[in-house]
């Protein structure tokens, strides 16, 4: 069981939604905490909600697509904390449309947000976090643990960092250092007002409605368990698990039918034509 109390984490993404929750959760229970995303004046709100809650946070402008920011990050974290226990990568940014009439530079950004970001960040984090025996965690989707149509980009850099964090959980045990993922569906954060549309620009649709959006308190509950319990993953809801199961038993007949309703492409066209 992993103690927070004098740790220190560095979270990206931490400007909004699950990251800023995630920083403040931390900031909470004891850890000093590096703020990393690109959103100065945001940073620091969440700088400002970390100290009202008795903690420490140092604000680091950083976009996870630069390889050489993300080691300044790190590097900030050591130079003022002496120390890295734990990072959570959540820098994240999401496409919504069908792969076919989908701009090629909008799904490298995505790649290089969801992908690489997490990639950079654990690749120079990884001799501190070894030396600390700590935990790397990233957020990833359950779009990362089941294809879906309209999210098939979006999907393969989640299903892509939770290969990466698979295998790396297998490699770092012998370094005792914990590596785990969280996958949740539609959380209520500005992530899917925010996702591009296939033509690369913040689509300006409505997406559709969601099953059920679970509170950004619930994702930080299992950030946070994952970390305590060294857990190597966790689904919100629980419940995905079984749901996943039953698919595959099925031979993801039933799953690829009811979502290809729900998910269908005249909707997308008719979206991307923005009716
Ligand atoms: N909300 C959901 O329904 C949901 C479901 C499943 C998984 N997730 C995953 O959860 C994670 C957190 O998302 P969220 O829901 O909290 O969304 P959010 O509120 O939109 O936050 C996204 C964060 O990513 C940061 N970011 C985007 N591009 C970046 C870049 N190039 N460099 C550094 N930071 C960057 C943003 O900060 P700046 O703009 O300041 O850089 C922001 O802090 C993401 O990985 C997302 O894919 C979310």
């Amino acid at each position: 069981m992993t103690n927070f109390q004098g740790r220190a984490a560095l979270v990206t993404g931490a400007s909004s939604g699950i990251g800023a929750a995630t920083a403040v959760r931390l900031a909470r229970l004891g850890c000093r905490v590096v703020l990393a995303a690109r959103n100065r004046e945001r940073l620091e709100e969440v700088r400002g909600r970390c100290e009202e809650v008795g903690g420490h946070a140092r604000v680091v402008p950083t976009d996870v697509t630069e390889a050489d920011q993300c080691r300044a990050a790190v590097e900030t974290a050591i130079a003022h904390f002496g120390r890295l226990d734990i990072v959570v990568s959540c820098a994240g940014l999401s496409l919504r449309g069908y792969f076919d009439g989908t701009d090629l530079a909008a799904m490298e950004r995505v790649m290089r947000v969801n992908f690489f970001g997490t990639l950079y960040m654990t690749q120079f984090a990884l001799p501190h976090v070894k030396r600390s025996r700590g935990s790397l965690v990233a957020v990833t989707s359950l779009v990362g643990k089941r294809a879906t149509p309209a999210y098939a980009l979006y999907g393969a850099s989640k299903f892509a960092v939770q290969g990466l964090y698979e295998a790396l959980h297998i490699e770092l045990k012998h370094d005792g250092v914990h590596v785990g993922v969280v996958a949740p569906a539609f959380v209520d954060t500005p992530l899917r007002r925010n996702a591009l549309g296939p033509d690369g620009r913040p689509a300006p649709e409505r997406p559709p409605e969601a099953f059920r959006i679970w509170p950004v308190d619930m994702c930080v509950d299992c950030i946070i368990k994952v970390i305590a319990k060294r857990k190597r993953e966790a689904l919100l809801p629980w419940f995905a698990r079984p749901l996943l199961l039953i698919d595959q038993l099925l031979d993801r007949r039933l799953g690829d039918r009811i979502l290809d309703r729900r998910f269908p492409p005249e909707r997308e066209k008719r979206q991307a034509g923005g009716d």
